[in-house]
């Protein structure tokens, strides 16, 4: 990071490596270093969850803040995974065993309105007051955890502009209309051009009318949001403010997803390499041997991703030779469905419930295919790392992963240039015919082969997208300077 480094405040709720429910956090725990040498120094603000507090080392305190909407907390100050991290103490709001939105019985927090309100007034008094001498000049939000922040800050008199990003529109942060008060929430706001949504407060409304630019993780995802069939009620608040929308595609650490430098696979630079992953896959999920395609998915089991659309598609793959070994946790009835379609297909279907980040890296390094046939995908982080391992990407034509993935078309193959299959409608009709068109290109071992090569060259990393948030900072603190 340069002394001249300038200071953006970036407020979220998960940040890799220490909280992580999905991409959120990996993109969150990405930026920094991303934008340190583009002239932008992020200081990420964080809710002091249980495991967040044992994992700090040496932490600070920062400034003293007052109570917060009645809760006692206190600013530590820490760097973890050479980020420059924020930390709001408050153990009546974070220090619970379960996950930062649920209890251990898979409920919302009953108080998970109050928990990310008082975080985003804590930014909002870091913006106004500064931290001993630190101010920045943009504050950039992180979906509806972080979507109060602009009307606290309008509050207290903090006039820095904001950038809210939008990482998935499915969530609101929606909370009762009685609740105004108890959030400190001004009650002339709450209206149809304000936070208002149907009668309740919508935190992601909030930051969506109230920040300076919005942004959203891929550019097919952008046009998609001001559509009614993606953008969850939400569609015309986002074609009221399409000027200030622009799509900036994520990438993924491409120095802890680095097949020739990944400490828990075989390491490998072509796909020649994977063979030995794949025996070692094969034999973690007893898979037998087998003519077609090795696949694996990694996810979260929820309606978002599709995974009960392959539930009735598998057939076309598992009757041409092919297999599945699925890693994923999350909605129960999904988590049984794909258990007894193991335990029917022994030997070609393999399932493992749960969350393992090392057994991830294994499976993207052993696979000959990734399937992410998600409804709707904002951007979605896996099928770029069954890009970088040589697995090649089977997807539904939407969001990031209609940005990231080309598909192999006759034109396309004819060329060398797909790097994956994509298909449209999302329908298990249509994702059957696309598992039918792996298996065929499998059999064509050359042309696979070279999809596989093209798919480890596609470039992956923050190159193209860190210029861009870069760009979108100066502009807004240099129009500030202008307005002031
Ligand atoms: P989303 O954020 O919607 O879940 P993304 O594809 O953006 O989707 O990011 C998901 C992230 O979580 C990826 O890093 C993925 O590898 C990881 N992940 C999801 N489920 C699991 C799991 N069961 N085990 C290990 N990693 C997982
Ligand atoms: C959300 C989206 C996912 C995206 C991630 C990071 O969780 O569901 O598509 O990759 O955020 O931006």
């Amino acid at each position: 990071m340069s002394a001249a480094a300038r200071p953006v405040l970036a407020v979220a709720s998960e940040c890799a490596p220490l909280v992580k429910t999905g991409g959120l956090a990996d993109v969150v725990g990405a930026l920094p270093a991303a934008l340190a040498s583009r002239g932008w120094a992020i200081r990420t603000l964080l809710p002091g969850y249980r495991g967040v507090m044992k994992a700090l080392k040496r932490p600070r305190v920062a400034a003293e803040l007052p109570d917060l909407l009645g809760t006692p907390v206190r600013l530590l100050a820490a760097t973890a995974g050479g980020m420059d991290l924020l930390i709001l103490d408050a153990p009546a709001l974070y220090d619970r065993d379960g996950s930062p939105y649920l209890d251990a019985q898979g409920n919302d927090w009953p108080d998970n309105d109050l928990r990310f309100a008082v975080l985003n007034l804590a930014a909002a008094l870091i913006a106004a007051d500064g931290i001993k001498g630190w101010r920045p000049e943009v504050v950039h939000l992180h979906d509806w955890q972080a979507g109060l922040t602009p009307l606290y800050m309008a509050s207290a008199g903090a006039a820095q502009p904001c950038v809210m990003t939008i990482h998935n529109i499915a969530f609101h942060g929606l909370t009762g209309a009685e609740r105004l008060k108890a959030l400190g929430l001004p009650a002339e706001g709450f209206t149809l051009d304000g936070f208002e949504y149907y009668g309740h407060i919508s935190a992601l409304k909030a930051g969506l009318t109230g920040a300076q630019a919005i942004t959203t993780v891929s550019p097919t995802y952008a046009q998609e949001l001001a559509t009614e069939d993606f953008g969850m009620g939400l569609d015309g608040v986002i074609r009221a403010r399409a000027h200030d929308l622009t799509g900036i595609l994520n990438g993924i650490d491409t120095d802890a997803w680095d097949p020739t430098r990944d400490p828990v696979i075989r390491r490998f630079s072509a796909p020649g390499g994977k063979a030995a992953n794949k025996r070692a896959l094969r034999a973690e999920f007893g898979l037998a041997p087998a003519e077609g395609p090795l696949c694996v998915v990694v996810s979260r089991l929820s309606d978002q991703k599709g995974l009960d659309l392959l539930l009735t598609a598998l057939p076309a793959l598992t009757e041409r030779g092919g297999q599945l070994a699925l890693l994923g946790s999350g909605d129960r009835r999904l988590e049984n469905a794909w258990l007894n379609v193991a335990a029917a297909n022994p030997g070609h279907v393999g399932v493992r419930i749960g969350y393992d980040e090392g057994l991830s890296h294994r499976m993207f390094a052993g696979a000959d295919a990734v399937l992410v046939p998600s409804r709707f995908e904002p951007c979605g982080l896996t099928q770029m790392y069954g890009l970088r391992y040589g697995a090649v990407p089977v997807v539904a034509r939407t969001g990031g992963l209609a940005d990231t993935v080309i598909h192999a078309n006759a034109a396309a193959l004819a060329v060398g240039c797909a790097t994956g299959i994509t298909h449209r409608p999302n329908d298990p009709r249509a994702l059957a015919q696309a598992l039918s068109q792996l298996a065929a290109l499998w059999s064509d071992r050359r042309a696979y082969r070279r999809m596989q090569r093209n798919a480890m060259k596609h470039p992956v990393g923050w190159e193209a997208s860190a210029p861009r948030y870069a760009a979108l900072y100066d502009r807004l603190a240099r129009e500030r300077m202008e307005t002031r």
